[in-house]
């Protein structure tokens, strides 16, 4: 370190110098001790400055970062920053993730949409609502059934704004591109509607060509329901009793592990394990309403980019 403090020594000898050499002159002494005083100051920045330089080599003073106080590796600390990104139709309550089930991996994403978000899906897909289909597993193409009674329509990828700041919220916190979805779903489900259980996966070939199989689904519920409408898997394995919402459910939610609608509340599950074998406990239904109506939107999501 002794080379360090070379510089302001020798700079406090040259003014010293300095100060002799101007000796005899008006003013001389004048100029040279302001010359000596500024060489001071300056050789004392500069050793202030090595002590910091010192400190901050051993450690024992550091600059602020940043203004964030949680490490870049904090889960939630990402989940906040794409909170506050991700922009919107008017304000979200409170966001939270809630893990329901492992076998189907199955998440409630608390507060995933503003009620501003909900009404204004449901007043887009209202004039074009038509009587849902299932798909025949044997020929690919859809038809009428009974295991499906609800109403809906779909609404074209990125058709809008609010839109497409919705599906890039789905991108965000399921880790899957936009392109891989399917254009959002929108369901109406009225007294007495349903949908039986099934898989979201297909077992043809004809629907897996766009895209290929389905990975995960994203269920959003634009509305409260009074009694009923639960989202069900009957196939879940664990407690299914040990939910909060036990004692809410109706007789077809109690039969095996059941999300209860709640307006702006997403539920997100997986079709595909994480070794991308079809995961049959992802066998789920809607139950019936039995008091009130049910509209809720779905986002499909494959395991390549889905054309439009
Ligand atoms: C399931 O959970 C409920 C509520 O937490 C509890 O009362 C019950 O004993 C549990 N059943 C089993 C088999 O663990």
């Amino acid at each position: 370190m002794p080379i360090r403090f070379w510089f302001p020594i020798r700079a406090l000898r040259f003014g010293a110098r300095g100060s002799t050499m101007a000796k005899g002159r008006y003013g001389g002494r004048l100029r040279s001790s302001k010359w000596s005083t500024f060489t001071l100051v300056l050789s004392m920045l500069f050793m202030l400055t090595v002590v910091l330089l010192m400190l901050m080599a051993f450690g024992i003073v550091s600059l602020p970062e940043s203004t964030d106080d949680s490490s870049p590796n904090d889960l939630s600390s990402f989940r906040r920053r794409i909170v506050e990104r991700s922009e919107g139709l008017g304000k979200r309550e409170k966001q939270w993730t809630e893990v329901i089930s492992w076998e189907p991996r199955a998440f409630i994403y608390h507060n995933f949409l503003s009620k501003e978000e909900c009404d204004y899906l449901i007043k887009l897909a209202t004039p074009h609502m038509a009587k849902s289909t299932v798909v025949d597993s044997k020929t690919g193409k859809s038809k009428d059934s009974r295991v499906r009674t609800s109403s809906g329509t779909f609404l074209r990828r990125g058709r809008d704004k609010v839109v497409r700041d919705i599906e890039k919220r789905i991108a965000d916190f399921t880790f899957i591109p936009v392109e891989h979805g399917e254009g959002l779903q929108i369901l109406h489900y009225e007294v007495g509607q349903k949908y039986d259980a099934h898989f979201d996966y297909f077992l043809d070939e004809f629907n897996t060509k766009n895209g290929g199989q389905r990975i995960a689904t994203l269920l959003m519920y634009l509305s409260d329901v009074e009694e009923g409408g639960e989202t069900v898997f009957p196939a879940a394995k664990g407690n299914i009793s040990s939910v909060r919402w036990w004692n809410e459910l109706s007789e077809c939610g109690k039969q095996g592990l059941a999300v209860k609608p709640k307006m702006g509340d997403a539920l997100l599950f997986w079709s595909m394990r994480p070794d991308a074998s079809l995961d049959a406990s992802s066998l789920h239904g809607g139950c019936p309403v039995i008091r009130g109506n049910k509209w809720s939107s779905t986002k499909w999501m494959h395991l390549e980019e889905y054309k439009v």
